[in-house]
């Protein structure tokens, strides 16, 4: 009897898979082909680790932070856990949006997911931002610098602004993203604004 059980679980499993990557796959085209945005890529262990290290190290008493196109929240959660921040997990695509408050459910971190355009929200909110962090491809990532005044700090993942000069840039020295066919190496670039 517990083998027809164990089967049913397993068809189960392999369902939830298939709907994961379908819903994926999905939002990915959508994201390219109609949307014209970057769609979701998860950021690597490496540079979650190196974002949490410049905040710690450069800004311990830094308290709100935005993450700019979040996905599944893995990156918010992260900082959050890792620093003394309360990070605002801002994303507009649905299906990301399901996965990341999924996350929020499982993980006590002061992270909170907002499903929003995030250039909207950014024009719309009235406070300050201590840190914003980034990881949003070549042509996004400048668009972030209209709101110096907002934002105090913003850390670029792999994707720098070209006109703006960082205050410092880690190199990972190891590993690399690759956009429209262009390979970027595995950098963080961190701009001061007030
Ligand atoms: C490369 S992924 C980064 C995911 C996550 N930050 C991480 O590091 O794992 C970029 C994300 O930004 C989202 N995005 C792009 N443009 C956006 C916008 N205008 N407003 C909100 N989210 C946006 C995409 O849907 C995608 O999930």
């Amino acid at each position: 009897m517990w083998i027809v059980w164990v089967g049913y679980f397993l068809m189960i499993v392999c369902a939830l898979i298939v709907t994961y990557f379908m819903f994926l796959g999905l939002e990915y085209f959508y994201c390219v082909f109609f949307k014209h945005q970057v769609p979701f890529v998860s950021s690597s262990h490496r540079l979650r680790v190196a974002v949490a290290k410049q905040i710690n190290d450069f800004y311990p008493d830094a308290k709100c932070a935005v993450e700019v196109g979040s996905g599944h929240g893995g990156l918010a959660r992260y900082v959050a856990r890792h620093t003394k921040l309360s990070v605002l997990a801002l994303e507009n695509m649905p299906f990301c949006i399901f996965m990341s408050r999924i996350g929020d459910l499982f993980c006590r971190a002061k992270s909170k997911t907002v499903w929003c355009d995030a250039f909207k929200f950014l024009d719309e909110y009235d406070g300050n931002i201590d840190i914003a962090i980034a990881y949003l491809g070549p042509k996004l990532t400048p668009m972030l610098k209209k709101y110096n005044k907002k934002i105090k700090v913003l850390i670029a993942m792999d994707f720098e602004i070209h006109d703006l000069v960082p205050v410092r840039v880690v190199d990972l020295k190891r590993g690399y993203v690759v956009y429209n066919g262009v390979k970027y190496p595995h950098k963080l670039f961190v701009y001061e604004f007030k």
